[in-house]
């Protein structure tokens, strides 16, 4: 059953990983999809939605830039005439510890993490103020309330993630009345070429296996899927999800579970 048939739905940060995941998954059930992205590489994403039957229009957008994100959504609405579903997926997890980061990290961090997601809402809002619908999915991480990596170097990010739930819970209150559901995502280890740097090998085969590896950490025995991510998306954005509000709702394979470690687990 395809329950988002005649809904326009936005993704941020789509031209790949999970975000792109996500604008597979909502397209194969009936939305149409405009992907909104950095890269020039969104339109190859969005055309291969179409390859497959999907409906997908791709956007270039900077999210840091209040003028751009303006200028987009109106394009947006103008091509669609209206958005139902946002997700604000958008986002970047570069690693650096306090004592060496400058300014310019910290604020280029929260500018795409969290000030583009605030920018993003602002945009849509109006319109389902108006047509008291609406549904509003921010991307967060378990990195936020918990700590991904005794390494170090996840404050900034850590607490951008954090700050997306803050947002989360207040932007819900704040349009419950108008019928509007506004929802966090805290993924686990998802499958993604931005991670793969950071949890293994980034040469040729090796990728594979040291995905499978570092998969092996997680009490279900793999990383997440982008689909994974984008099927939980699919619920929060239809009508089946209409009382839920101001949730914020972990996906990880029971990674955050665990006090004690006993892996590498495999499955029995
Ligand atoms: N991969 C994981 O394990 C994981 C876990 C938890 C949370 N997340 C979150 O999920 C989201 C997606 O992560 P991913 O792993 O797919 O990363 P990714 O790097 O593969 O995708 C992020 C996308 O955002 C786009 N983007 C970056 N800056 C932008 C800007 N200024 N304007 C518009 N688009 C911009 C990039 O071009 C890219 O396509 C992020 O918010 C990330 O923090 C990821």
């Amino acid at each position: 059953m395809k329950r988002l048939e005649g809904k326009v739905a936005v993704v941020t940060g789509s031209a790949q990983g999970i975000g792109a995941g996500i604008a597979r998954v909502l397209a194969s059930h009936g939305a149409t999809l405009c992907l909104a992205d950095i890269q020039e590489s969104v339109e190859q994403t969005a055309e291969a939605i179409r390859k497959d039957g999907g409906k997908a229009f791709a956007y270039r957008i900077d999210v840091t830039k209040s003028a751009d994100v303006e200028a987009t959504f109106a394009k947006m609405l103008k091509d669609h005439g209206r958005v139902d579903i946002l997700v604000n997926n958008a986002g970047i997890y570069p690693r650096r510890k306090l004592v060496e980061m400058d300014e310019e990290f910290l604020h280029r961090l929260f500018e795409i993490n969290v000030f583009g997601m605030f920018r993003c809402a602002k945009a849509v809002l109006p319109g389902m103020m108006e047509r008291r619908y609406g549904k509003i999915v921010n991307m967060s991480s378990v990195t936020g309330p918990m700590v991904g990596t005794p390494a170090g170097g996840q404050t900034a990010y850590g607490s951008s993630k954090a700050a997306v739930i803050g947002f989360t819970k207040a932007l819900a209150l704040e349009t419950a009345q108008y019928m509007i559901n506004v929802n966090c995502i805290l993924p686990g280890y998802v499958y993604s070429p931005s991670a793969f740097g950071i949890r293994g090998s980034t040469s040729g085969a090796d990728v594979e296996a040291a995905m499978r590896e570092f998969g092996r950490k997680i009490p279900m025995c793999r990383q997440g899927s982008p689909e994974d991510v984008g099927n939980l998306v699919r619920f929060l954005a239809s009508d089946e999800a209409s009382y839920l509000t101001g949730s914020e709702i972990v996906i990880d394979g029971g990674n955050i579970l665990q006090e004690e470690f006993l892996g590498p687990y495999s499955p029995k």
